[in-house]
C-alpha cells in the first residue's frame, strides 16, 4: 500500500493486480500501441484518454502502454537511430516506412503474441503475457527530418548535470522500442519481430534489458519491488487513479505544432550503474540514512510504515534531523524541488562483470512526465546540488528523452501526424 504526500491512496497497483495476467493480455485490440483513445485536440487528448480508460474499468488503455499497470516483470528498450547521413527528405521517408510498420506489427503482437507474425519464432505456443509496445521519438529524428519547429519545449536536450558520467554510445536515439512483458522469451521474441520488419539503415544504437521480481515469487504481488541494492523502490509515485497523474504524467498541447504530442508521455531514460560492492560494504544504519527510508519495510525513518508519510521535519534526541540533509527521499521530495513530479518505473539490470572485472548491474530508471522540466530535471539538479548521499553509490552513465505519443483518434501510427503530412 502507498500514499502520496497528499495521504490519497495511490495502490491502484492492489485493484489491478486482481486482474491478473490475463486480464491484460485480454486487453484485445483496445491496447495498442500506446493508445486508443484520444481523438479531441490538446488537453482534451490526455483528459479522454483517462476518462475513457476509467469508463471501461480497465488499465490505461488510452496512455503508452508502458504506464499500465501492473509494471511488467520484463523489459527491453532498444534506442535507433535512422537515416544516418542522409537528407531531411530522406530522413523523412525512412520514419514514413519505419513508423507505420513498426505501429502496425506492434499492435498485432500485442494482442496475439510475437509467434503470431513470424514462423518458426522462439515464442510459438506462447501466450502474448500482458506483452506492452511503447514507441518514442527523440528530438534527433525530428531535427535531422528538417522538423525542428515542432520539437516542444518539452522535448529539448537535457541539460548537463554534475553527476553526469555518460558514455556516449548509451546516450541519445532516434526511436525508442519499448517492450514489456511478464516473460523474458516473449520480450526477446517481441524485440526480434519488430526490429526485424525495418529496413537495413536503420541500427541500434544501444539497448538495455531490465527486469523486477515476478508476480509469481512475491509473497503479496502488489508489494512494491526492492532494487539491487535491497531498497523497496517506487514507493512515492503518481497512480492513474489519482487526479493528479494527468497533469503531472500526461503532455497536453494545445499549440498547433506540438499537437501530435497531446496525450502523450516524455520518458528520460537513464542507465545508472550501482557501485554493489561499496554499498555492501556500509552497514545497515548508513544504508538506511542515504534513502532515508528502512530497509526491512520501505518506512520512512521515524515513521512506521512504507506508507507513512515521511516527516522532514522530525529530529533525534540529540537534535540532528531523523531524514538526514542529504537522504535521497528529502532531496527528491516534491517539498524540496517546488513540486515536481513523475511517474518513476525502475527496472534492474544485470548483465554481469565486463573484459574490466566491472560489474555491469544497476537500475534502467525510466520516468515518465509531462514535461522534464517540471519533473526528472529538477529533482536530479536537487539530487546533484544538494550532494545526494545516494551519488558516491551510483554512476549515472547513460541517457536519453524520448516523446512517447498516444495513438488512436487523429494518430493511428506513432508520429502520423508529423510524418504522414
Ligand atoms: C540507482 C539510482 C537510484 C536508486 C537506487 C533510487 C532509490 C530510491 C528509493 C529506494 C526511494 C524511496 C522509495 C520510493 O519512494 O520509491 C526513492 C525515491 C525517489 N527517487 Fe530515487 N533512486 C535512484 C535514482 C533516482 C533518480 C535519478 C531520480 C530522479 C532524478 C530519483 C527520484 C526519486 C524520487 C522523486 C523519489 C520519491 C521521493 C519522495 O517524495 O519521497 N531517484 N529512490
Amino acid at each position: 500500500m502507498t500514499t502520496d504526500r497528499a495521504g490519497e491512496n495511490l495502490s491502484r497497483r492492489h485493484l489491478l493486480y486482481g486482474m491478473g495476467a490475463a486480464g491484460f493480455a485480454g486487453l484485445g485490440s483496445g491496447a495498442l500501441v500506446g493508445a486508443a483513445v484520444g481523438g479531441g485536440s490538446g488537453t482534451s487528448g490526455a483528459e479522454a484518454a483517462l476518462s475513457a480508460a476509467r469508463s471501461r474499468g480497465g488499465p490505461l488503455d488510452g496512455v503508452p502502454a508502458a504506464l499500465r499497470t501492473p509494471t511488467p516483470c520484463h523489459v527491453h528498450l532498444v534506442a535507433l537511430d535512422l537515416g544516418e547521413s542522409s537528407g531531411p527528405e530522406e530522413v523523412r521517408s525512412a520514419a514514413r516506412t519505419a513508423l507505420p510498420v513498426l505501429s502496425e506489427e506492434a499492435r498485432e503482437i500485442q494482442e496475439h503474441g510475437p509467434a503470431s507474425r513470424a514462423q518458426g519464432s522462439a515464442s510459438a505456443g506462447l501466450r502474448p503475457a500482458s506483452l506492452g509496445v511503447s514507441l518514442g521519438l527523440g528530438s534527433g529524428l525530428l531535427r535531422k527530418a528538417g522538423l525542428a519547429e515542432r520539437v516542444p519545449p518539452a522535448l529539448a536536450d537535457l541539460p548537463a548535470f554534475t553527476s553526469d558520467r555518460l558514455t556516449p554510445s548509451w546516450c541519445g536515439g532516434d526511436l525508442l522500442v519499448h517492450v514489456g512483458a511478464e516473460d523474458a522469451l516473449v520480450v526477446s521474441s517481441a524485440i526480434e519481430h519488430l526490429l526485424g520488419v525495418l529496413d537495413d539503415d536503420v541500427r541500434v544504437r544501444w539497448s538495455l534489458p531490465g527486469f523486477q521480481r515476478s508476480a509469481a515469487v512475491a509473497s503479496d504481488p502488489a508489494d512494491t519491488p526492492r532494487n539491487l541494492m535491497g531498497q523497496i523502490d517506487g514507493t512515492v509515485n503518481p497512480e492513474p487513479d489519482q487526479t493528479l497523474f494527468t497533469s503531472q504524467v500526461l503532455a497536453s498541447h494545445t499549440e498547433p505544432g506540438f499537437t501530435w504530442m497531446a496525450g502523450g508521455s516524455y520518458v528520460v531514460v537513464r542507465r545508472i550503474r550501482m557501485l554493489l560492492r561499496d554499498w555492501s560494504a556500509i552497514d545497515l544504519s548508513s544504508r538506511e540514512a542515504v534513502i532515508g527510508r528502512h530497509l526491512s519495510n520501505g518506512a520512512p525513518l521515524g515513521g512506521q510504515e512504507e506508507g507513512s508519510r515521511p516527516d522532514l521535519a522530525a529530529r533525534n534526541e540529540d537534535g540532528s534531523p531523523m531524514i538526514p540533509a542529504n537522504a535521497h527521499i528529502r532531496l527528491t521530495s516534491s517539498e524540496n524541488t517546488l513540486g515536481a513530479r513523475m511517474l518513476r518505473r525502475g527496472f534492474n539490470f544485470d548483465l554481469g562483470w565486463d573484459s574490466d572485472g566491472v560489474r555491469q548491474a544497476g537500475l534502467l530508471f525510466t520516468a515518465w512526465q509531462a514535461d522534464p522540466a517540471s519533473g526528472f530535471i529538477p529533482v536530479q539538479r536537487a539530487m546533484d546540488e544538494g550532494e545526494d548521499a545516494l551519488n558516491p553509490f551510483i554512476r549515472q552513465e547513460g541517457s536519453a528523452l524520448f516523446a512517447v505519443p498516444q495513438v488512436g483518434g487523429r494518430q493511428t501510427w506513432v508520429g502520423q501526424e508529423l510524418f504522414g503530412e
